[in-house]
């Protein structure tokens, strides 16, 4: 028989998501397990996000608002940008696909990292596109100078995510300027700033405040993580005129749902809710990084609600060690094999983690 599929799309593989609390339970017949392994908002949506949510129900048989206005007016509002700047997705995902398919083709080429969120070679993959995957210093911090030296004539797209995921190493607000300012006008750079909430680093700055070292600038931010709403698929794109239009004539009608659009609305105005998470955020992960580092094992610095912690053994025998505990983190391909990435959960689930670790010896 003829083909299903082209040659690129055969050689796929699907998205592994991090596995779902009640999947273990059914497995394992337990209750009260953990999941630590997906970088969610531990502490959920805020309650004005519920209240809203709560008052859809009447408007649910019509189509969502399809230019997503009252939620790009806001956005526009928080970021003091013009709303024709900003583009809304169906999560940041679906934003990062749409840049594989608007901004590169045929004969183009991008520059990736590795590691880095895979969704940047899936999307690469899927669209055809030919990518370099520059090597981080040490497989965990940035190399600019290597990313630089990796765009090619045919290069139109980069993608770099600050803080970064898996690793959770950030880029300094000079390097990332260096890179904007050094990129060919050419390249379209996506800064993919889904941590960006957690970062408190002193030389760390977002790419918005950077605008003008590079026209063809698009950052990326998502209601996912500091927001806790993962469960509603929001995530939403700054960048110049031309980069938003071009996107919007890719991006499928009705992206983002109604209940979407009106919680992250919510969301962004409960700005309270995101500043506990993220003060929660970081006094837990200073404890688990010091707590795990005392028990012996490396733990990378991280700007985010998660971290990377080297276990010196292969990292899927630890995994499952630990799911048998009722724990669930996240497992990672090479060049990370001996390494976890744990998300930062609340007090008691950190605690249930670092219990967990202590009995694996
Ligand atoms: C760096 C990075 N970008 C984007 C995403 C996608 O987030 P969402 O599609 O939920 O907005 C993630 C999710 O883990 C991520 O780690």
């Amino acid at each position: 028989m003829d083909r299903l599929v082209p040659p690129y799309i055969e050689r796929l593989v699907a998205y592994v998501p991090g596995k779902p609390v009640e999947e273990l339970e059914r497995e394992l017949g337990i209750k009260n397990a953990v999941k630590l392994a997906s970088n969610e908002n531990p502490m959920g949506a805020s309650p004005k996000v519920l209240a809203a949510i709560a008052e859809l129900g009447p408007t649910l048989g019509r189509y969502p608002d399809a230019a997503a206005f009252a939620l790009r007016e806001a956005l526009a509002a928080h970021h003091d940008v013009p709303m024709d700047e900003i583009v809304v997705g169906n999560g940041s995902n679906e934003l990062i696909d749409m840049a594989c398919r608007t901004f590169v083709g045929p004969g183009d080429h991008a520059v990736i990292g590795n590691p880095s969120f895979v969704c940047y070679r899936l999307g690469l993959l899927a669209a055809n596109v030919d990518f370099t995957e520059v090597t981080l210093r040490d497989n965990l911090s940035w190399d600019i100078d290597a990313m630089l030296a990796a765009v090619r004539p045919e290069t139109r797209l980069l993608f770099l995510a600050n803080p970064n995921n898996p690793t959770g190493a950030h880029v300094s607000a000079t390097e990332l300027a260096r890179l904007l300012r050094e990129l060919p006008e050419r390249v379209v750079a996506v800064i993919d700033e889904a941590y960006l909430e957690f970062a408190d680093a002193p030389d760390f700055a977002s790419a918005l405040t950077m605008r003008a070292l590079h026209e063809r600038l698009l950052v990326l931010r998502t209601f996912s993580k500091a927001y806790g709403i993962a469960a509603l698929r929001v995530g939403y794109g700054i960048g110049t005129r031309p980069i938003v239009d071009f996107l919007n004539r890719v991006r499928a009608p009705f992206n983002t749902n109604s209940l979407a659009q009106i919680a992250a609305r919510a969301a962004l105005e409960d700005q309270a809710h995101v500043e506990r998470y993220v003060a929660l955020n970081r006094t837990e992960r200073a404890r688990v990084s010091a707590e795990l580092t005392t028990l012996g094992y490396v733990v990378a610095p991280s700007q985010a609600n998660f971290v990377l912690v080297d276990f010196a053994a292969p990292g899927k025998d630890v995994y499952e060690k630990l799911l048998r505990k009722g724990v669930i983190v996240r497992p990672l391909p090479p060049p990370l094999t001996n390494w976890l990435r744990i998300t930062i959960g609340l007090p008691e689930e950190n605690t249930r983690l670092l219990a967990a670790v202590r009995d694996l010896a």
